[in-house]
């Protein structure tokens, strides 16, 4: 078990390199079984849930070699077993994408109810809808889901919410389909597009990923292929949000700026200074924070993941600021660590209030989720004194290096070993 202790206050100065994109690379990894074949996929996040994505590629029968840190290739010929580990299922949410690409090779597919951030209720119905309308059938037994098929074949799926997710499952399961699949009210998130960039690049036939409407021509066969993952939107927010927090100057490298713009354009009411070039965004604050209004919103609004780093920013501005989360029932989990901090932040329901305050005290706080954890390290940041964030292993899910990189900002933060309580020593 790991902790980090930061002493806060100090201005983060210099420039961080963004990492592969988190919610890119948990499906395309899955994707790769559909490719029967050799995948090189490069810019993948050295991150505990890519780690158990692979472990789960590894056990289910795919060769994986590790080429560097962040590049790995994964060979799924001769992959057969369709049974997702119940341990490793239950490590992460995105481990419901490995239904939709063996349930699309294999017509067939048992993976445990997946775990992942608590956030309140997170249903799958929109997911399971799609693979029935493809013809396969469903059952849950034991906590396992089950997902079979003699034959899928294309068809028209109106989805009831945005989602994410079954966006991508659908396209997963409905690349190797026969016929047409058109997929409506899909998310555009800058991940959804990646996965059908890579599934096109083993030869799947999608069009439209990006606007509302996505066409999939089924194919008969698909190929390995060599693919990099996009850079992380929300990883580069976390960072632009820190330099403002603690009154720095960031260059945030390797981002797609375009990808930003809802990020950035809140910095800049906020009263940040954000200049765009070509892979890179540099972010300033030297003078006051003001209150903002924000709702979170499937792409291109307000992203939801940056909802709690947003808000830590928000306790310092000079007044009011309203957030409403439009997509999660329980995302406001870490209000009560910021409160410890000084913070003036009341919550009701899908509501907080924040009254900002003129700074933030160090405290003792616990990561509730990956989200709230970075909050937290980022208040800590901008706290004066000593802080710990307990629990970090949420943060390391999803945050490449991040105690690393923040050092390289200049932030005086490392992580270290929590004792073992040893009972009786204790009593
Ligand atoms: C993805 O979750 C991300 N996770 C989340 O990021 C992110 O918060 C979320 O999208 C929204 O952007 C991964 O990509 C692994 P959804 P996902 O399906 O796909 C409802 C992070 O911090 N819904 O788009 O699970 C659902 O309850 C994580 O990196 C249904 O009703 O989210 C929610 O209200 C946390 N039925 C809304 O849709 C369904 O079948 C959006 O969920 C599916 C979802």
């Amino acid at each position: 078990m790991e902790k980090y202790i930061i002493n806060g206050g100090i201005p983060l100065h210099g420039e961080v390199e963004i990492s592969g994109a988190k919610n890119a690379a948990v499906a395309i990894l899955p994707a790769t079984i559909l490719a029967a074949g050799k995948c090189v996929i490069e810019n993948l996040p050295a991150i505990s849930d890519v780690m158990v994505s692979l472990q789960i590629l590894s056990e289910l029968g795919a060769r994986v070699r590790l080429i560097n840190k962040n590049t790995y290739e994964i060979d799924t010929t001769y992959l057969s077993c369709t049974e997702v580990p119940n341990e490793l299922s239950r490590q992460m949410r995105a481990s419901y994408y490995f239904l939709g690409a063996l349930l699309g090779r294999f017509g067939n597919a048992q993976v445990a109810m997946p775990g992942g951030c608590n956030l309140g209720p997170r249903p799958i119905d929109q997911h399971l809808k799609a693979f029935t309308a493809l013809g396969a059938e469903d059952s849950v037994e034991y906590g396992m889901i089950n997902v079979h098929s003699d034959s899928l074949k294309g068809v028209h799926i109106f989805f009831d919410t945005v989602s994410v997710g079954a966006t991508m499952n659908a396209m997963l399961s409905a690349v190797l389909a026969e016929g047409q699949t058109v997929l409506e009210n899909v998310a555009k998130e800058p991940h959804v597009v990646d996965l059908a960039n890579c599934l096109n690049m083993m030869g799947a036939e999608i069009r439209g990923a990006g606007t509302d409407v996505i066409r999939i021509r089924g194919v008969k066969s698909m190929h390995g292929c060599e693919y990099s993952i996009i850079p992380d939107q929300i990883e580069a927010g976390s960072y632009m949000v820190a330099a403002a927090v603690t009154g720095g100057d960031v260059t945030v490298r390797n981002v797609i700026p375009k990808h930003l713009e809802p990020i950035t354009a809140k910095l800049r009411l906020a009263g940040c200074e954000v200049e765009e070039f070509d892979e890179s965004v540099r972010v300033r604050r030297t003078g006051d924070l003001h209150p903002l209004k924000i709702k979170t919103m499937p792409h291109p609004g307000f992203p939801t993941d940056l909802q709690p780093l947003f808000a830590v920013m928000l306790c310092l501005a000079k007044g009011t600021s309203i957030i409403t989360e439009g997509i999660w029932e329980n995302r406001f989990r870490y209000a009560d660590e910021l409160a410890h901090m000084g913070a003036n932040i009341q919550v009701d329901g899908q509501v907080a209030v924040i009254e900002g305050v003129d700074s933030l005290q160090a405290a003792p706080l616990r990561a509730s989720d990956l989200r709230a954890g970075a909050a937290l390290v980022v208040a800590a940041l901008g706290a004066k004194g000593t802080s710990e964030v307990d629990e970090t292993s949420h943060i390391e899910r999803g945050y490449e290096n991040i105690v690393e990189k923040f050092q390289a900002l200049g932030a005086d933060i490392k992580r270290v070993d929590k004792p073992v309580l040893n009972v009786n020593q204790a009593m």
